[in-house]
């Protein structure tokens, strides 16, 4: 099952899945067990490996087939949460340190998709940030704050000359882009060539302490010495990590122009939400490349547009003439931490040897290599200058305004329940769209699929009871709170941190006809 109904650039991953992960559960005490076969727990895995450690991978449905693929995979160490507030939220040192995990997992990447035969599509290229509305202040106060961070980064006054009308430009060097499938399957088969072995399951539980352990929703109990959860939100948990991060749905088309007529490099603007821009070339067309552009981000469940494709196509259009002939759109979720930077080491809630990786906050391939880089030598028992900075268990004291007004935010959300529903006529339901109605004390989230069928479902989201909301881009059911998903036809979870499916509700004959 895809994660959405939307297809990215990247294709999938299937193949590997099918030739190499086992339909059931591993057999007896294990030596380290990684719950996610994405680009964090690939790469923890690979670290692992690498030292001799025996790991095993267990994913719910297969390689990729979280968030990984839906991701854009800029490789940036310019974080999009800017210097100027990092400093403010983790001090200076702290902003150091951020740069620098992110160069380091840059290069550990190189390190991977240079030394593979297949080719990544590993490519160095600049950043640019340009203003969004042609002010110069913001950029000039973060060009101090990167450059104190430790990053190489220049003010262009008068802009590119090949980004006419984009305004003054910061500069980074050394950023980079990769072919995300082609670089997780090579990790994937890295990981193997180092003994990981990769299981099809899905966990139900997570048991910490001196023996922890995994109970399969088989019932099957699997005793590991060590648990990583690196399934993009943890869902062993109910509150200690979903009260400091949100999740966003952002929007991606990409398009094809002519060699050299976008510049080669990770651009971005300062607008709120914010456009992302990178290359990407599948090699099919020596005259052609693809261009993708993101944006148009807003809480998961929440001011759901259908037209967000669109107004990406005109924003592209506008500024990137040359491209045309729009191939492919697609959305992701982003878990935005409520200080920046993602959540990786210890479990927070105080399981021992379990640890966890989260909070991608839109650099989800660099956080995800970090997260194998750091949890690796925590397993291991090694010190990591970075282990206080991404401490999952840290206190949000110096962003506790945004953490608070995400809270806030949360807690609206259940004035669902007292609403009225979308619409009381199903006959009032289109073909392919949805909408929650009201039966009794019930709200019931109800989808027509294009042969007519009703499908329906208890809008009680299964993680912890909010309404869901129709997603008309995506066609599913989204929970507004912490952003779990589901598909609209099955009911089945697309992301979490919900674990279980949407109950089943049984329509009257009455409304079913009507
Ligand atoms: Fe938490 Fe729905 S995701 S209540």
């Amino acid at each position: 099952m895809t994660t959405a109904r939307t297809l990215p650039v990247w294709g999938s991953l299937t193949g590997f899945t099918e030739a190499h992960f086992v339909d059931r559960a591993p057999v007896g005490q294990q030596d380290v067990v990684v719950i996610g076969a994405g680009i964090a727990g690939l790469s923890t895995a690979v670290c692992l490996a690498r030292e001799g450690r025996q790991v095993t991978v267990i994913d719910r449905q297969g390689l990729g087939e979280g968030e990984t693929l839906r991701t854009t995979a800029h490789l940036a160490s310019a974080l999009d949460d800017r210097f100027y507030q990092l400093a403010r939220w983790h001090g200076e040192v702290g902003a150091r340190l951020a740069a620098a995990s992110h160069v380091a997992a840059i290069d550990w990447i190189e390190d991977i998709a240079t030394s593979a035969l297949r080719d990544c599509g590993f490519q160095r290229v600049p950043g640019f940030l340009f203003p969004h509305d042609g002010s110069c202040k913001p950029l000039q106060q973060e060009l101090r704050a990167a450059r104190r961070a430790g990053l190489r980064v220049d003010y262009l006054e008068e802009g590119l000359p090949e980004l006419p009308g984009f305004g003054p430009i910061l500069r980074f060097e050394d950023q980079a882009r990769v072919d995300i499938a082609s670089y997780l399957l090579t990790l994937a088969e890295t990981a193997q060539a180092s003994g990981v072995r990769f299981h099809r399951a899905r966990v139900g539980e997570v048991q910490g302490g001196a023996s922890p352990a995994l109970v399969l929703d088989t019932g099957e109990r699997i005793a590991a010495a060590a648990v990583v959860v690196a399934t993009n939100v943890p869902f062993h948990e109910t509150v200690a990590l979903h009260t400091k991060q949100a999740a966003y749905r952002t929007y991606v088309v990409a398009g094809r122009a002519p060699r050299g007529a976008v510049p080669d490099a990770l651009m971005w603007d300062d607008g709120d939400p914010y456009h992302y821009v990178r290359l990407h070339d599948p090699g099919d067309n020596p005259d052609e490349v693809v261009v993708i552009v993101g944006g148009e981000d807003h809480k998961t469940g929440q001011e759901d547009d259908p037209t967000a494709y669109v107004r990406l196509q005109e924003w592209t259009r506008e500024r990137f003439p040359a491209v045309t002939g729009f191939t492919h759109a697609w959305s992701g979720q982003i878990i935005e931490p409520a200080d920046g930077l993602a959540f990786i080491g210890a479990d927070a809630g105080g399981m021992d040897n379990v640890y966890v990786a989260t909070g991608d906050s839109g650099n989800g391939i660099t956080h995800g290599t970090i997260a194998g880089l750091l949890i690796s030598d925590l397993i291991q028992g090694r010190e990591n200058p970075w282990a206080e900075l991404y401490d999952p268990r840290r206190k949000i004291v110096k962003s506790a305004g945004e953490w608070m007004r995400e809270n806030a935010n949360v807690v609206l959300q259940y004035r669902d329940w007292i609403a009225p529903g979308d619409q009381q006529r199903l006959d009032e339901l289109a073909l392919g769209d949805g909408a929650v109605i009201r039966r009794g004390f019930h709200r019931v989230a109800v989808y027509r699929d294009g042969s007519g069928a009703l499908h329906a479902y208890s809008a009680r989201c299964t993680h912890l009871g909010c309404a869901v909301r129709w997603s008309a881009t995506e066609k599913s059911w989204d929970c507004p709170c912490h952003g779990s998903r589901f598909d609209a036809v099955s009911g089945k979870v697309l992301n979490g941190p919900a674990e279980a499916p949407l109950a089943s509700f049984e329509l009257e004959d009455a409304a079913i006809a009507s």
